[in-house]
């Protein structure tokens, strides 16, 4: 497994405090990347647990997409939604796509998995939630608090998190991230002026 596989692993093990990301005290640090170099890493990360349910994986991306987002915690976002994806999926196909909207980036992780009721779909970004109890004793989705993390940080990010799914058909989680804001430029072209010394 190559570095950047260990690095995103550790990532998503230790990096899962609600309270600090909730509370604010985690502080983005925003630059550009390409995005579907992200991608790929996950699915090759994700690659033998997707086997062990038979799932398959696809990327529907351009080669370059550009993003501007925190990178650790775009990782994070898309590694626990694309997680979920394989764990309420079985024998079916997990896409990864990724485009450009207007001055946004758009991430779509869609599943042809168990899916859930507009009643399920409800709260499931709500901290502990899960769609069905049923779920708790599966030999997944442990402690519920997931989706609570990632919307939390698409929020922090200024961007958006919305759902769509039918049960036995398939969800699909869209996450849009927008664009550095003429604020943001200003703000970086100060700071290429007068670097910030970090002793
Ligand atoms: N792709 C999906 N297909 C079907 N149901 C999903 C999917 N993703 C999430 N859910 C539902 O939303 C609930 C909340 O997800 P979340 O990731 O927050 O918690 P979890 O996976 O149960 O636990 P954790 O991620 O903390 O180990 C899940 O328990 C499940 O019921
Ligand atoms: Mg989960």
């Amino acid at each position: 497994m190559s570095n950047e596989t260990q690095r995103l692993i550790r990532l998503v093990n230790e990096n899962l405090d609600y309270e600090k990301i909730r509370s604010n005290s985690i502080r983005l640090e925003k630059r550009h990347f390409n995005a579907r170099n992200v991608l790929n890493n996950i699915v090759e990360q994700l690659s033998s647990k997707a086997a062990e349910s038979k799932d398959h994986f696809e990327i529907q991306s351009p080669d370059d997409l550009p993003i501007y987002a925190d990178y650790d915690r775009f990782v994070q976002i898309v590694f626990n939604i694309t997680n979920n994806a394989i764990q309420f999926t079985d024998n079916g196909t997990i896409t990864l796509i990724g485009e450009r909207g207007y001055q946004e980036t758009v991430i779509r992780i869609a599943d042809t998995g168990i899916g859930m009721t507009k009643e399920q779909q409800k709260n499931i970004f709500e901290r502990y939630y899960k769609a069905d109890a049923s779920r708790r004793a599966h030999k997944y989705g442990e402690s519920g608090l997931g989706l609570a993390i990632v919307h939390q940080l698409v929020q922090q990010h200024g961007g958006t998190i919305s759902v769509t799914s039918k049960p036995h058909k398939g969800t699909t989680f869209t996450v849009i991230i927008p664009d550095q804001t003429d604020e943001e430029k200003k703000d970086a072209a100060k700071q290429k002026q007068a670097p910030k010394t970090d002793a």
